[in-house]
């Protein structure tokens, strides 16, 4: 069960951007993504969602093949699969309890006293209590990153994907970011596939570390075995070091 990519293979025209890559996520754990820009990790988390298909492989999520799902079958995924986008994505014109409780009016299984009920637990649990009323272009950068994990989680999927969740913010709302994703994992018992070019936020939260590079996972396994990794690819992209890494590529 949980999340697998088998095999996959993924090209915009001549580029060739997934080649023949699989990963297995394991359930509710943290498992990150490292690479760096242009890589293909947020293709990868594009084809868990079904947003775009691969040309050969599989995906899946739980037993459901993901790469073959229409219409109807989509919708469901995308309830049990919380996406939070790198930019928070949230619409400026709805306060942050309408941006919270959007998903919740589609689907339409609670009544409104419910729904306002589920938008305060799920500010409460990135610590936003109270900013229902407020509008996105209110609160800072960091404040609408959690908002937007709100609103990921006010489905209670049993998979949450971040996209860059804590690129171009400061270190202290990197921490709290990073403590809310380990959050979600705790609490929740949410499994979560992060993509990230933040090394120290995944040494942070990871339980499974996995490196892209070329199209496919170069190397994965506990983050705290990353360090002693030979492979020159590997050491060049944890140190920064561009010719190490270039010449190994
Ligand atoms: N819809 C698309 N059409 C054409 N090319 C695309 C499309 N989506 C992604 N690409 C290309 O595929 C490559 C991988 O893109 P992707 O967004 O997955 O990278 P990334 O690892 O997430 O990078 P970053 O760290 O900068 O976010 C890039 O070269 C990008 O230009
Ligand atoms: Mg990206």
């Amino acid at each position: 069960m949980s999340i697998r990519l088998d095999r996959v293979v993924k090209t915009f025209g001549d580029l060739t951007v997934l080649d023949g890559f699989s990963l297995d996520v394991a359930e509710e754990g943290i498992t990150t993504i490292i690479g760096p820009s242009g890589s293909g990790k947020s293709t990868t988390l594009k084809l868990v969602i079904g947003l775009i298909q691969p040309d050969e492989g599989e995906v899946w999520v739980d037993e459901v093949r993901v790469d073959e799902l229409e219409g109807d079958d989509l919708y469901d995924l995308r309830r049990k699969v919380g996406f939070v986008f790198q930019f928070a994505a949230l619409f400026d014109s709805m306060t942050i309890g309408q941006n919270v409780a959007m998903g919740l009016h589609r689907a339409g299984e609670l009544s409104a006293g419910e729904i306002e009920e589920r938008v305060r637990e799920s500010l409460a649990l990135v610590d936003l209590d109270g900013v229902q009323e407020k509008y996105p272009s209110e609160l800072s950068g960091g404040m609408r990153k959690r908002a937007g994990v709100a609103r990921a989680v006010a489905l209670r999927p049993r998979y949450l994907l971040y996209d860059e969740p804590t690129t171009g913010l400061d270190p202290i709302t990197v921490t709290m970011i990073d403590r809310l994703i380990l959050r979600m994992r705790d609490e929740l018992g949410v499994t979560s596939l992060v993509i990230t070019h933040d090394l120290d936020s995944a040494y942070r939260i990871s339980d499974h570390l996995a490196m892209l590079h070329k199209g496919r996972i170069r190397w994965e396994g506990p983050p705290d075995d990353i360090q002693a990794v030979d492979d020159p690819v590997v050491r060049g992209f944890i140190t920064g070091e561009p010719e190490l890494w270039e010449d190994a590529s």
